[in-house]
């Protein structure tokens, strides 16, 4: 069995690629993406940046060969992300003669990406994390400079456009830390306050950016089914688990350096230890347990990464690091916790 097969009656299985994953050719990774993974997540390549670098500039190139990889592979696409504070243009929020005070001249802006964007991938793109990472850890709205321009109505405003632009792709709310009680209901609240204007939200993505220990599996639990109590999907996106130490704990380390022979911050430089090896497989066979016992409010679980070499990991919060938070090692073997995943529904 592969991730895919094994989890097939239970939720999609997905996986981010990096530019370099987007694959025309066959090749060893581009036959393990489509045999292990069900759905795919452009990383980095969907993003306002890239995909519309200026005002009348729109850069399609890799969005539309990873939208034919999915289709050739039948993998269901998420396109990620439309609306979000980073790795966006500083002209979306600049005019002329006017600086970041402008709400009509930003919402068209957005609508004219949207449009652009979810127009020209119907019927290809299943759904979209269409405002990402808008709130606080406390559930306070963050005061991105889409807040501080268009208020909590530019969360409204995305989700507006985004269901005309096409009215079958499904629309997400997308956070991390969402474990915590308050964020989760900030994030709550905020899909009934979309409802409750007539327009629609489908879903909500907990990002997965976690750690061995931590959050537990009963504050990740208490969160899934508060989503779902409300009548929203749950994504979990972004799913990978560092087994490395927080470097901001580390005595006078500068996060602008890099890390790659401080043996504090990056202890497995040459290599894991088996018994990290293993409490990673361990962690991931338990939050899987927990995916699959409640895969009826579950509709995918999207892994950030196909292997270890390309994580963000490595280089965040500080550079020059070796992590292992995925389930295929830097050759592509898969590693304990890909069978420790496969595991929990061989059971
Ligand atoms: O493309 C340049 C390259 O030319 C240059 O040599 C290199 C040097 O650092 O940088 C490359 O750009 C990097 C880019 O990824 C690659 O496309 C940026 O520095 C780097 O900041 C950027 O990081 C991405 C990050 O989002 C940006 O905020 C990560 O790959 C991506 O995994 C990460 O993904 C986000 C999700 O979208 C939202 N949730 C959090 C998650 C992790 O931060």
């Amino acid at each position: 069995p592969t991730l895919r097969t094994a989890y097939a009656e239970d939720f999609y299985i997905g996986a981010a690629l990096g530019w370099g994953q987007i694959l025309e050719k066959d090749s060893a990774e581009s036959t393990l993406i489509r045999n292990e993974f069900s759905s795919l997540t452009p990383e980095n390549a969907m993003k306002w940046m890239h995909v519309h670098p200026k005002l009348d500039t729109f850069n399609f190139e890799y969005t539309d060969k990873l939208v034919a990889m999915a289709d050739r592979n039948d993998q269901f696409m998420v396109g990620h992300t439309l609306i979000w504070h980073n790795q966006t243009p500083e002209w979306v929020f600049r005019d002329e003669d006017n600086d970041l005070n402008d709400s009509t001249a930003l919402f068209g802006r957005m609508k004219d990406h949207i449009n652009a964007i979810m127009g020209r991938y119907q019927g290809k793109i299943g759904g979209y994390d269409v405002v990402n990472e808008a709130l606080n850890d406390d559930g306070t709205f963050r005061e991105s400079l889409f807040y501080q321009i268009g208020g909590v109505d530019f969360i409204y405003k995305a989700f507006e456009y985004a269901a005309k632009a096409d009215p079958e792709a499904e629309l997400y709310y997308n956070d991390y830390s969402m474990n915590r009680p308050e964020k989760c209901d900030g994030a709550v609240q905020l899909a009934k306050a979309i409802k409750a204007k007539g327009l629609r939200i489908d879903g909500i993505g907990m990002q997965g950016h976690w750690g061995l220990e931590r959050p537990t599996l009963e504050e990740i639990e208490a969160s899934i089914l508060k989503i779902g109590n409300a009548g929203l999907k749950v994504m979990i996106t972004e799913l990978d688990i560092t087994v490395l130490p927080n470097p901001r704990n580390v005595e006078g380390a500068d996060l602008s350096a890099s890390f790659e022979n401080n043996a504090e911050a990056n202890p497995y430089k040459n290599g894991l230890p088996d018994s990290v090896q293993m409490a990673l497989a361990q962690r991931y066979a338990d939050l899987f347990e927990l995916f699959h016992k409640h895969q009826d409010i579950i509709t995918r679980v999207t892994l950030w990464g196909v292997h270890d070499g390309q994580s963000w990991k490595n280089n965040w919060p500080a550079r020059g690091r070796t992590d292992y938070p995925l389930l295929f090692d830097r050759s592509l073997a898969p590693k304990p916790a890909h069978q420790a995943v496969l595991g929990v529904v061989g059971k």
